[in-house]
């Protein structure tokens, strides 16, 4: 059977992470794991540091598409995923997550009626001004197999007509089946923290064992591409910042965005940093007091590393988090900022209760369903 997974971003690479561990282990001789990196991502920082942290093989193509405009861009991936599959013929497609690269591919992939597996499926803002929102019900919904991290995914995809009950090897276009699985990010962070602890401090002179300061990212465009809501955020992390140093590893979105709104040099206390990679990122957020956010992947990551989490958006697609009083939700405003940040600050969460994302073997069920359905297919 050939699996080709799909992938072009930053939170991608850390998803296929445990998928390529787990297809190393449990395809067996039966699958043929092959990687497409559409090129989404292309900086050193931003792709090749991820490759090299989690042992991930080398892509075995890399369309280098880059940089450009949602149409642009997801054209160029569509019509070159179209002639990698047509090369290549894979019989499942795996796409990741929620960027133009899981939509390109989501799409190429279901005109050629060759059958795609969503992992992290079933998550919504409810906010389709968000290209993330748009990318995700998309692939969702030409999907063969949905691979969902949380019940409220599942529960999700049963409102849009997605219902789990389907058996995996019962499984098609017009009626997928919806597994819960775990979340992949939970398997990655339990492959690789002991090994990021081993790190040298990634941002030096911060005094990272002192456990004394908070990471803060910005990448998404409803907060980067509008300069007051960026403005309100540096305020915002600059009020923090007088209460515990804020590290923030700066996106190339962010750092062209805080530069173009002319916040270039930012407040006291603030210190922007490159991107940094999965493992050094792991070490310094697995030492810090509080994370500020509106990265999806880093809102899950705060609560399994058991720091607390304010995120810099209006809503969230992890409202588990949220319920359970791990991430309090903030928006752009300067004032709720720093009320959320001190109330985190002043009362820690307690250790990590429950597993909300599963045990840390969601990429083996994965594959494990990837196989039967493959197994099914050549019946
Ligand atoms: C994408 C995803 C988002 C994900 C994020 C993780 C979409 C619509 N968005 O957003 O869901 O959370 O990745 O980081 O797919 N750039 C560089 N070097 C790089 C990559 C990007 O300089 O290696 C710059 C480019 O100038 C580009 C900008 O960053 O214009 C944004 O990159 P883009 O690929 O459009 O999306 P992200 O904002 O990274």
């Amino acid at each position: 059977m050939k699996v080709t997974s799909v992938v072009g971003a930053r939170p991608q690479f850390v998803k296929l992470g445990p998928m390529c561990r787990a297809f190393a282990s449990r395809g067996g001789a039966f699958v043929t794991h092959r990687i497409v990196h559409t090129g989404q991502h292309y900086d050193a920082a931003m792709s090749d540091a991820f490759f090299r942290d989690l042992e991930l093989p080398t892509p075995d193509v890399n369309l280098g598409i880059g940089s450009g405009g949602h149409g642009v861009q997801t054209g160029q991936m569509l019509a070159r995923l179209e002639e990698a599959f047509l090369g290549e013929r894979p019989d499942l497609v795996l796409v990741y997550g929620d960027t133009n690269s899981t939509l390109a591919a989501s799409l190429a992939a279901a005109k050629l009626h060759i059958a795609v597996a969503h992992v992290e499926a079933g998550l919504r803002s409810f906010r389709k001004d968000m290209p993330e929102e748009v990318n995700r019900v998309l692939a969702d919904h030409v999907s063969t197999l949905l691979f969902c991290p949380t019940d409220r995914a599942v529960a999700n995809l049963a409102r849009e007509g997605l219902m789990a009950g389907t058996s995996i090897e019962g499984a098609t276009t017009d009626v997928p089946a919806v597994v819960r699985v775990g979340d992949v990010m939970k398997d990655a962070v339990d492959q690789n923290l002991a090994r990021a602890a081993r790190r040298p401090d990634p941002v030096p002179g911060l005094g990272i064992a002192g456990r004394d300061y908070a990471v803060a990212t910005v990448h998404r465009a409803e907060n980067t591409d509008d300069p007051a809501r960026l403005r309100q955020i540096v305020e915002a992390l600059g009020r923090v910042a007088r209460d515990v140093p804020v590290v923030l590893p700066l996106h190339p979105r962010t750092r062209g965005a805080l530069a173009a709104a002319k916040l270039g040099s930012l407040p006291e206390g603030i210190r922007g940093v490159e991107p940094l990679s999965y493992l050094d990122m792991l070490r310094l957020v697995s030492g810090a007091r509080l994370v500020l956010t509106d990265s999806g992947g880093l809102q899950k990551e705060a609560y399994l590393l058991g720091v607390a989490c304010v995120t810099l958006r209006d809503e969230t697609e992890w409202v588990e988090l949220v319920e359970a009083g791990w991430n309090r939700l903030a928006g752009a405003d300067p004032g709720r900022i720093l009320d959320a940040a001190r109330t985190s600050l002043e009362s820690a969460p307690q250790a990590s209760s429950g597993n909300l994302y599963g045990i840390g073997h969601a990429a083996e069920h994965i594959v494990a369903s990837c196989v039967a359905w493959g197994t099914r297919e050549r019946a």
